[in-house]
């Protein structure tokens, strides 16, 4: 068993880059909620606790708390930001309002040495996003760095492994944070830096096997890069104990039907009951002459259940269903809010109501998508799996204007991967979030071999991203859009025009519809 630093969550919006930051130290972490923290000390033995940020006040009547026991356990703790405030109260400190909020990058000065600081500068640039600060430390403490505005930016008392910091080392306008968190592991906790994706891997496949027995289990496999990963994990742990369900919608990239099936079917490398639902027809016949984007996601999301649980009751039975949920998917305490509505998502994840099973099995829920491909490649997953850009549930519907037809998802599907494959010669897609072709429908007038057409518009697309919440157009070299272009109108039936679509989100959104 690797050694473990637990991050308690107090609802920070950073504290999956924590979590992130020690484990790009190779040291394991998990992050827990603060209602259940000491349950999780005593069961996991941490070596070392971080008390994450939050939006709270320690003064409000039902602000996010903590036992102070906690501070006595011997374990070293690190309080950021809320985290660092709630200590220096349980501990007798005081923590006051300030006039301003202290928010952005900001100069701190460093004023003592300390374990923390090891190899820091002086002055160093740190993220302050806080209301309150620490005006007094709790006794015991030495305060070991200031700002302008912030009398306590980091104290310590080091005798009892106790440090806080009010800034958050964790991002990464925090210049040198990372040497912070890696300071906290190893000078103050004494890690070794023992974990690696292998031992993650090993370590998750022994307690899988653990946890599920001789029971049985279901997956719900899209093809996508998480639901892969965690069936092949389960593979790994059960075998044959794992059905694996793949529902075709009739929706996906040319060949990934059957991509998906030469690794996860009788012929592929895992040993594990596959089923594959050639459903197409069905989708087909219940979209037809629908053209509403809303009412087209939810008409596939229904289906898409329908049949995973047609297959499910076939089957019989089952102990455990298998999710693919990652970290980013997960609402933590404080997340979450009342956004709008701006597409009704669907991906196979949302399957618990409608199979007869006892537990659901996420065992990537603390990953991140590069940590989670990391992983896949770990697992021996094909390179084309694992480094696949994301893609949506209700697949090329959304990439079809309008109604669905098989001809026009064939067209799609024709134009989508001549674009995929120029963009992968000219080696053009270093970078970029997300490119694919979709069908508008637009018909134009054009001119093929003397004769007039009126046929379909193909627009491209491509975007530069890493949280998918905004994006920018990608700037696609020109030689290659109009190689791709060229072959587009010349090999797909009923295209006649190709447009790039130069659009960011917002105003648009990365996919059509
Ligand atoms: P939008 O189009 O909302 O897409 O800018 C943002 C990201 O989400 C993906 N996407 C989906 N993923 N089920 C999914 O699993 C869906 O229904 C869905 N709709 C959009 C999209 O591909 C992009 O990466």
């Amino acid at each position: 068993m690797s050694e473990l630093v637990l991050v308690i969550d107090f609802g920070g919006q950073y504290n999956q880059l924590i979590a992130r930051r020690v484990r790009e130290n190779h040291v394991y972490t998990e992050i827990v909620s603060y209602t259940k923290a000491m349950d999780a000390i005593r069961e996991k033995k941490p070596v070392g606790l971080i008390l994450t940020g939050g939006p709270n006040s320690v003064y409000l009547p039902d602000s996010a708390t903590i036992d102070p026991a906690i501070f006595s356990l011997g374990i070293p703790v690190l309080g950021i930001c809320y985290g660092a405030q709630l200590m220096s109260h349980l501990l007798g400190g005081h923590v006051s309002h300030a006039p301003e909020r202290e928010y952005g990058k900001t100069e701190v000065l460093v004023d003592k040495d300390s374990e923390l600081f090891h190899d820091v500068s002086r002055n160093t640039i740190c993220w302050m996003s806080h209301n309150d600060f620490i005006d007094t430390p709790a006794p015991g403490f030495t305060i070991t760095a200031h700002t302008e505005n912030c009398p306590v930016a980091a104290a310590e008392d080091a005798s009892r492994g106790l440090y806080l910091v009010q800034f958050h080392p964790e991002v990464l306008h925090t210049q040198e944070g990372s040497k912070m968190l890696s300071n906290f592991v190893y000078r103050v906790c004494g890690c070794k830096g023992d974990w690696k994706m292998d031992s993650f891997v090993e370590t998750s496949v022994r307690s899988l096997r653990e946890k599920i027995g001789a029971g049985r289990v279901l997956c719900a496999l899209s093809g996508g890069v998480d639901s892969s990963v965690a069936a092949v994990m389960l593979a790994k742990a059960v075998g044959k104990q794992l059905t694996c369900v793949f529902v075709d919608h009739g929706l996906l990239r040319k060949d990934e039907g059957d991509e998906v099936e030469a690794v996860f079917g009788p012929n592929g490398a895992y040993d594990l009951n596959f089923v594959r639902v050639n459903a197409q027809q069905r989708f087909y016949d219940k979209l037809a002459g629908v053209e509403e984007p809303e009412k087209k996601r939810k008409i596939i999301g229904e289906e898409f259940i329908r049949v995973f649980e047609e297959e499910a009751k076939k089957i019989g039975a089952v102990d455990f269903l298998v999710q693919g949920t990652i970290y980013p998917d997960v609402v933590e305490s404080g997340l979450g809010g009342e956004s709008a509505v701006i597409k009704s998502h669907h991906n196979v994840g949302g399957l618990p109501d409608c199979v007869d099973f006892k537990e659901i099995v996420e065992p990537l829920r603390d990953l991140f998508k590069d940590e989670v491909r990391a992983a896949g490649r770990e697992l021996g997953l094909p390179e084309t799996l694992v480094s696949r850009q994301p893609f949506p549930g209700p697949g090329l519907a959304v990439r079809i204007i309008g109604e669905v037809t098989p001809e026009k998802v064939k067209m799609v599907q024709e134009a989508d991967a001549i674009f995929r494959e120029e963009v992968a010669k000219a080696g053009a897609e270093k970078g970029l979030g997300q490119y694919f072709a979709a069908l508008t429908n637009m018909r134009s007038v054009g001119v093929m071999g003397d004769e007039r057409t009126y046929d379909y518009a193909v627009a491209l697309r491509a975007v530069l991203t890493t949280d998918f919440m905004t994006a920018e157009s990608a700037q696609i070299p020109w030689e290659v859009l109009s190689v791709v272009t060229s072959r587009i109108v010349n090999e797909v039936p009923h295209v006649n025009r190709v447009l790039y679509d130069c659009t960011g989100k917002p105003p648009a959104t990365i996919e059509f519809e």
